[in-house]
């Protein structure tokens, strides 16, 4: 096999998103999200925390970006606030929001550095929410779509990458099955019907895209957690097919194949929860087929046994940051059990870097479509020492990621960038400031003074030698 680094082009990038670092959930015309109400209920996030102010970069955006450039950063993604161009969701433009955009993307690349622009990364104008329901409604497929040409008219001279939305299966399981994000529902059918929605809104956006001939390319990125049997066990090789039936190859297939795989669709029809799929819907899908490339954020794996129909059900989510991994599952289908050959992050997150490179493959020989990897990296307490963060953890994780991406790109998978998660640290939906993913520290003690990790400096080289350090002694 040949050793050559990363294509010349390949987008060294890092992510964000909107709620998660801008601050100034007031300023400038800005409408509330639902974020904005649901951080005031008491018990929904880590400590009451929200993200008001979150980073400010909003207002520091240019010091953010001038640290991009110091790392060589390739290409930075991040996400519009639909509620600050449209306060309302629909109706009257904030030129204010817009101009915000405008001087973002103007500035990332007077710096060089591509912008990677998510239209929807979880917050929604509350008003759309409070009339209609919002993503449980089709309604929502109209002001989408309006909201979506709206910004495509506005950048899209600046902007060549697109992501439509982030991890919509991640919203609306939590939010309309899990209760942990807003809407707070527990109805799997609801969930089931939601996801069915953005699947109609994405395929809606990418046939505008198309139609309207904007340049550049597009996809969405699915929350993707591939994995394997704990066993060779036929029971277990069983729930390992339900396991993907039901969740990856159910996100995925109606996002690039416009269809339900079989299994999953026999499942849920059983359980009551199909989704209503309308005929004019399965037109519509038959442009998801135009998507550019497949948009993962990977942060594990899963190890899948055997649950009988009395076993466990879906729990919770360890937002604590004592280390256990919960197991959970579908009862009669499938559950996840400790894989004794990784370690867990403190969150209980599986950190396998392997898993990656098994991933791409798998959605390679599936979809055969280019691979983006919006999201990638480590959850984990950093600790300030004589003003220096060292950090090494970091490192390790992003250093055996990059090696995975490499592996895969060896064995033929065509992959355009890797963001990780995330350039400066930023407000976790369910885990507060406590979890930080950044290469640049924010001290939320200290006027959110900005520090640089060791991580930032390597990952410097990293772009630096186009991914040459990393692949050494692979
Ligand atoms: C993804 C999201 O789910 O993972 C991000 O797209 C999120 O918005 C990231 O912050 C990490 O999750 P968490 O729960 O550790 O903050």
């Amino acid at each position: 096999m040949s050793r050559a680094i990363f294509p010349q082009d390949f987008l060294w990038g890092s992510a964000s998103a909107a709620y998660q670092v801008e601050g100034a959930h007031l300023a400038d015309g800005k409408g509330l999200s639902i974020w904005d109400q649901w951080v005031q209920l008491p018990g929904k996030t880590y400590k009451g925390s929200n993200g008001n102010t979150a980073t400010d970069h909003y207002r520091r955006y240019r010091q953010d970006i001038a640290l991009m450039k110091e790392m060589g950063l390739k290409a930075y993604r991040f996400s519009i606030a639909w509620p600050r161009i449209f306060p309302q969701g629909k109706g009257a433009v904030n030129a204010a929001g817009l101009a915000f955009y405008a001087q973002l993307i103007d500035k990332l690349r007077a710096n060089d550095i591509e912008p990677v622009v998510t239209l929807y990364h979880w917050d929604l104008p509350l008003a759309l929410q409070e009339e209609y329901g919002g993503w449980e409604s089709r309604q929502i497929l109209r002001d989408f779509l309006n909201y979506a040409k709206t910004c495509f008219q506005a950048f899209s001279a600046q902007v060549k990458y697109w992501i439509v939305l982030n991890e919509p299966n991640i919203f609306t399981q939590l939010g309309y099955q899990l209760a942990l994000h807003p809407p707070g529902k527990t109805d799997l059918r609801a969930y089931l019907q939601t996801y069915h929605h953005t699947a109609l809104a994405h395929a809606a956006v990418v046939k505008l895209f198309k139609e309207d001939r904007y340049p550049g390319y597009i996809g969405s990125s699915i929350a993707f957690t591939p994995a394997y049997a704990a066993s060779d066990k036929e029971e277990d090789t069983r729930a390992l097919e339900n396991y993907y039936a039901t969740n990856c190859w159910w996100l995925m297939d109606i996002y690039h194949r416009g269809e339900y795989p079989d299994l999953g669709v026999a499942y849920y029809t059983q359980a009551g929860a199909m989704p209503r799929v309308l005929p004019e819907d399965k037109e519509l899908l038959q442009a998801a087929r135009l998507t550019d490339f497949i948009g993962i954020n990977y942060y594990q794996t899963a190890m899948i046994a055997a649950n009988p129909s009395n076993g466990v059900s879906l729990g919770s989510m360890n937002t604590n940051g004592q280390k256990g991994n919960q197991g959970n599952g579908v009862a009669g289908l499938y559950k996840t059990v400790t894989n004794p050959r990784v370690e867990y992050t403190d969150w209980g997150w599986a950190i396998d870097p392997d898993g990656l490179r098994y991933g791409m493959l798998q959605l390679h020989h599936r979809y055969s479509l280019p691979v983006f990897i919006s999201e990638n990296g480590l959850g984990a307490y950093d600790k300030v020492e004589g003003g220096q963060i060292h950090d090494p953890y970091r490192i390790n994780f992003v250093r055996q990621h990059i090696q995975a991406c490499h592996q895969a790109i060896q064995a033929g998978v065509d992959l355009l960038g890797y963001c990780t998660w995330s350039f400066t640290d930023l407000f976790s939906w369910l885990n507060g400031y406590a979890k930080r993913y950044g290469f640049v520290f924010i001290d939320f003690e200290a006027q959110l003074q900005r520090i640089k990790k060791d991580s930032f400096y390597w990952y410097q080289q990293v772009i630096a030698s186009n991914g040459a350090n990393c692949i050494q002694g692979e």
